[in-house]
């Protein structure tokens, strides 16, 4: 039994039937599912018009079958007519193709957007991402760009396209092999083992993750820090969590490592991309390790001649194999569209990296290092502490923010990337429109939307940042907003004058940048359950989003 199927993210046309993947050609023979964008579809659509062909959905994805049709009707067998097809497009693509004239293959090609194809018994999968065939097999294939082939219940058949002059294309036998890898994911792992969801599951596996990135990165953490300790300066690249990961960890390696390192928002790396040069270290954050404005920020900043570290979940994706170096955190696989394990997993190896390059630099001394070390040695612990002493408040916070549309997050230094995370859980997951902001620009404008019951949720990691926000704190009260705060059990003061409060472990820097996000993402996620809404699939998003 063959079958393909796609769940639509919709980049040309909107959700509904029509548009829905596989799309078939004029015979109904040929079907194909696709992730990415064909940058050239509005050609190929017009040329295959003239030609007689009758297209249905506003898809870019519907001239592919078209296509293969085109070139069987020249007299080719299925899978020529397939990659003759591939031939022609650009853009990003992972696609698989179903022929009933050849009924046991499927066909596959990637471009940029991933692929991986599982080796079971007796049974083979294509896949965007491991976890999907987590359940009937570890052993796995990536697929690498430009490369196609099928794919039958006992048999798998690679090859890769070499460009020869402009509209050629070679193709060469692919031996898998040595390319087979056994993941060390379990199928497990893949399941919500009694959870309602995926994602408050993997809030409480973080202890677990933790735990096992601390023991996993030691070695490649040091081999880092050595690039990094002479580097012109470090740049820290990441798109939505990973990007708050970033921003963390260009705090950290500035303030502990004394570099000059600043976090960009990858799709905006084009625009800083002209001073980048050799000296410099980009560090590509990316749990999926596919994210495609992540691999096209990388790819820039290598093409000028910097070195590319990336920082990743999943072994062997794009964004690491691209890579000079690569450090991979422990998280298990993560199902939830929603980042948690792999973010705090990612600021607890910023946390390490910035301890060891700081030691290297002599920012840090031999004693503080070890200080640091030592703490973050206990994370996976106070992890766990945090997440069974704060379950059951979050779920009462989320009673009340259920019932509203807009929140202010608000904090300093390390408080701010901590806000915005906790601000973007709640939106994405809860549908609430929660904003993120240096509290000391709250004044400055975003307060005149702050009136009676108005949630402000507010950040500090120590005691100076809790000094800090204590003024706007008090601005806050005096508009009646419904104020919270989430800072160290000694900020006495900040912590008193809240409307709920959760005191947290007083912790260094380090420490408390993985952990004080724990009740943003149990808010995030009762306030979803109190609405009704499934906090594993929110509308609109994508797990990982391989479109530019
Ligand atoms: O796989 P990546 O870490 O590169 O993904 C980046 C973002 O797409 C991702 O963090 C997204 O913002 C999540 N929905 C956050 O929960």
């Amino acid at each position: 039994m063959v079958g393909i199927g796609h769940t639509r993210w919709a980049t040309h046309g909107p959700p509904s039937d029509v548009n829905s993947h596989p799309h078939v050609d004029c015979t109904g023979r040929v079907a194909v599912a696709h992730n990415g964008i064909i940058e050239n579809w509005r050609e190929i659509k017009d040329r295959l018009i003239k030609e007689g062909h009758k297209f249905v959905s506003d898809t870019d994805t519907e001239v592919i079958p078209h296509l293969i049709e085109e070139f069987k009707k020249q007299g080719m067998q299925p899978y020529e007519a397939f990659k003759s097809a591939v031939k022609e497009l650009k853009g990003a693509y992972a696609l698989v193709a179903l022929d009933m004239d050849e009924p046991s293959k499927v066909f596959f090609a990637r471009h940029t957007s991933p692929l991986v194809i599982g080796l079971g018994d007796g049974v083979n999968f294509l896949a965007s991402d491991i976890p999907a065939f987590l359940k009937y097999t570890r052993k796995v294939v990536v697929v690498r760009d430009d490369e196609v082939g099928y794919i039958t219940s006992s048999e798998v058949v690679m090859e890769r396209g070499k460009r020869v002059g402009e509209n050629s294309i070679e193709w060469m036998s692919v031996d898998l092999h040595p390319r087979v890898r056994v993941v060390e994911w379990t199928p497990e792992m893949a399941m919500k083992e009694g959870f309602p969801h995926f994602m408050l599951k993997e809030i409480h596996e973080q202890p677990r993750a933790l735990s096992s990135t601390l023991a996993g990165v030691r070695e490649i953490v040091r081999d880092v820090a050595k690039e990094l300790r002479g580097a012109s300066r470090v740049i820290v690249v990441g798109a939505g969590t990973s990007y708050h990961a970033s921003y963390i960890g260009a705090l950290m390696l500035s303030n502990l490592g004394g570099l000059p390192a600043q976090a960009l928002i990858s799709s905006e790396m084009r625009w800083y991309a002209r001073s980048v040069s050799e000296g410099d270290v980009v560090i590509a954050v990316s749990q999926s390790g596919e994210t495609i404005d992540t691999l096209l920020a990388a790819r820039a900043a290598k093409g000028k001649g910097a070195k590319v570290v990336a920082l990743s979940n999943v072994v062997d994706s794009a964004i690491p194999r691209e890579a000079d170096l690569a450090i991979y955190t422990r998280a298990g696989p993560e199902i939830g569209v929603a980042a948690t394990k792999t973010f705090t997993t990612q600021v607890l190896t910023f946390a390490l990296l910035s301890v060891e390059v700081g030691r290297l630099r002599g920012v840090l001394s031999e004693a503080e290092a070890s200080n640091h070390a030592k703490v973050l040695g206990k994370v996976p612990e106070i992890a766990s502490h945090i997440i069974s002493v704060f379950e059951a408040r979050a779920k009462t916070v989320a009673k009340t923010m259920a019932e509203k549309e807009h929140a202010f997050y608000l904090g300093r230094g390390f408080g701010l990337p901590v806000s915005m995370e906790g601000a973007l859980k709640l939106k994405e997951v809860a549908y609430v429109h929660a904003e993120a902001y240096p509290a000391g620009e709250s004044k400055h404008g975003p307060i005149a939307l702050v009136e009676e019951g108005f949630p402000v949720v507010f950040t500090a990691l120590s005691l100076d940042e809790s000094e800090l926000i204590k003024s706007n704190v008090e601005e806050m009260r005096a508009r009646y907003a419904w104020t919270l705060a989430v800072a160290p059990k000694n900020a006495y003061e900040l912590l008193r004058n809240v409307d709920v409060a959760f005191p947290m472990p007083e912790l260094p820097s380090t420490a408390s940048a993985v952990l004080y996000v724990l009740p943003y993402q149990l808010i995030a996620y009762y306030t979803a359950v109190a609405k009704g809404y499934d906090p594993d699939k929110p509308r609109n998003l994508a797990k990982t989003v391989t479109v530019v």
